[in-house]
């Protein structure tokens, strides 16, 4: 009731203004996004943070005993998507290449990992954020305590830039370095923000993010296979690697998603919480016209077009402090 010494006061109250208000405010954040399909990731599965680690593969045949392993990394349970406001100015190239690395590969001194990868990184003509890339990833790959070894494929003729083909190369490179059951194929420009979301292979391929800064945090399909998978050498044999045709960006990488689902492997993600990712800032390259037109011939052509056909030429290989450089042409 009114104060009886308070005049009351009489407010319009103008109710088509309200529901105008309120019908805009739902068009902007609910239908307007749902209509361009924004919300298409409210149908993905992910795996909850508590189950990652059983989801993880660890070596496989190990003769060590297990008092010898490195303890388990824990996962974090708390399901916010967080990202340091400083994030961008982490970067201390200086202070990595004081760790003494020899060859872009570490393993823990102390324990045994239970984790072993080469990580595999395509790239051309972008020193900077490679710099960033190695300043940060080799600090957030030792804390996981795992064994790893960073081999950056370069492409050195001016071609337009062929990631499927790169990739493979790597791959087959690598083979000859190091024995590898898991491999992480990774864009030189995406930066893993939670330091629990383990570099190391599932039982089906995992795509590494479920939630990326570029993309408001949410995913734009469920085929999404872009930027960083991780998959085991064996699944990788299996499907022939990627595809060499795609030059130019885009498509290659949901061509290899086709190539996965032809062969009933199916992609797992971790809870977008775990597997946040931000992007470097960059311009687009332009994209590979006939894109679309590879995509519709997938699997027919996944059995010859791959591992099996990539024709290259390796022009050196560096062995770097802190990666291994394959200079290539294709
Ligand atoms: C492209 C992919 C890319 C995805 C997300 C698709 O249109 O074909 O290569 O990963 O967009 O940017």
């Amino acid at each position: 009731m009114a104060h009886p010494d308070v005049p009351v006061k009489s407010v319009d109250v103008n109710y088509s203004k309200i529901l105008f208000w309120s019908l805009a405010f739902l068009f902007i954040n609910w239908i307007g996004p749902l209509l361009c399909g924004k919300y298409a990731d409210t149908s993905f599965d992910f795996v909850p943070a508590s189950d990652i680690p059983s989801q993880l593969i660890g070596l496989i045949g190990s003769s060590v005993t297990h008092e010898k392993w490195c303890p388990h990394v824990p996962t974090q349970l708390d399901n916010r998507i967080k990202i340091p406001s400083n994030f961008n100015q982490s970067f201390d190239i200086a202070q990595v290449k004081n760790y003494q690395y020899k060859d872009g590969a570490y393993s823990p001194r102390h324990c045994q990992s239970r984790y072993r990868i080469a990580l595999i990184v395509p790239y051309r003509d972008r020193l900077d954020h490679l710099e960033k890339f190695l300043a940060y990833m080799h600090p957030y790959l030792m804390k996981q305590q795992l064994e790893y070894k960073i081999i950056v494929v370069e492409q050195a003729d001016k071609k337009p830039f062929n990631r499927g083909k790169l990739l493979n190369v790597g791959f087959l490179e690598a083979q000859k370095m190091t024995k590898i059951d898991c491999v992480i194929f990774h864009d030189v420009d995406l930066l893993p923000v939670n330091e629990y979301n383990m570099y190391a292979c599932t039982h089906m391929p995992r795509h590494m993010y479920s939630a990326i800064d570029t993309f408001r945090f949410r995913l734009p399909y469920r085929e999404l296979c872009g930027g960083t998978i991780a998959i085991l050498a064996r699944h990788f044999n299996v499907v022939n690697g990627f595809s060499n045709q795609f030059s130019g960006w885009g498509g290659e990488d949901d061509d290899f998603c086709k190539r996965l689902a032809g062969k009933q492997l199916e992609i797992v993600r971790f809870d977008p919480a775990v597997a946040v990712y931000v992007m470097l800032p960059h311009s687009k390259t332009t994209p590979d016209p006939q894109r679309m037109q590879h995509l519709q011939s997938s699997l027919a052509r996944s059995d010859v077009d791959g591992l099996n056909s990539a024709k290259y030429e390796v022009l050196s290989i560096d062995i770097l402090p802190l990666y291994v450089r394959l200079l290539i042409t294709l």
